[in-house]
């Protein structure tokens, strides 16, 4: 069955972040495609070493569990990050995570190229088309699919659960899971 992964990129344990990519898992689902979505919440992702080991070792010598994931991504046809806005831009585990993924691929098999996805920035009130930008530089430099939706993948939501008051915000995030979904299966076809 063809997959997609859903990295969420918020230490939260009520997190507006992992809601809105449950509704986006959703959609996906109800298209035929099986979803899975991994926390960052308990890991401590550790930024890129510039040490190039990854192109002999083929994988990353970080022994912090991004592993893990990355061969999730390796067999998975879609990749969705949804990251809550720190400050104007992501938070900073997920673009350590994004950097080395990245570097994974490029070192090795270029595995990421034609995985169909891309990313969702959840905030209080400002910064989400910064932090959509600073994540779309992995989708774009890896050789990867992004589809659109009817707004940019953004939703507004500040304590546990607000989120759910973003109908506009979480029917863009639906279209953006059905699209990435039906890109795939036409991909497959
Ligand atoms: C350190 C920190 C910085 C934040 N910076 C912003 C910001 O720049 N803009 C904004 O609108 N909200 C900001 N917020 C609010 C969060 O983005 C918001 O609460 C979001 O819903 C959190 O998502 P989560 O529940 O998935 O963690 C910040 C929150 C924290 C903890």
């Amino acid at each position: 069955m063809q997959k997609v992964l859903l990295v969420c990129a918020s230490p939260r344990k009520k997190s507006n972040t992992m809601q809105v990519l449950e509704e986006c898992a959703k959609e996906i689902e109800q298209n035929g495609l099986e979803a899975e979505i991994i926390s960052l919440r308990n890991m401590n992702i550790d930024s890129c070493h510039a040490c190039l080991k990854c192109a002999k070792i083929k994988k990353c010598k970080i022994d912090d569990g991004l592993n893990e994931i990355i061969e999730k991504i390796r067999k998975s046809d879609g990749f969705i990050v949804g990251s809550p806005v720190y400050f104007g831009t992501a938070r900073g585990s997920i673009m350590a995570a994004l950097q080395r993924i990245g570097m994974v691929s490029r070192a090795t098999d270029k595995f990421l190229s034609w995985k169909v996805g891309g990313p969702i920035a959840v905030a209080r009130r400002g910064g989400h088309t910064a932090t959509i930008q600073e994540m779309l530089m992995f989708f774009f430099i890896n050789d990867m699919i992004v589809p659109g939706s009817t707004y940019w993948n953004m939703v507004f939501g500040w304590a546990p659960g607000e989120v759910e008051e973003d109908e506009e915000g979480l029917e863009t995030i639906r279209r953006f899971g059905n699209n990435v979904a039906s890109l795939i299966k036409k991909i497959k076809d």
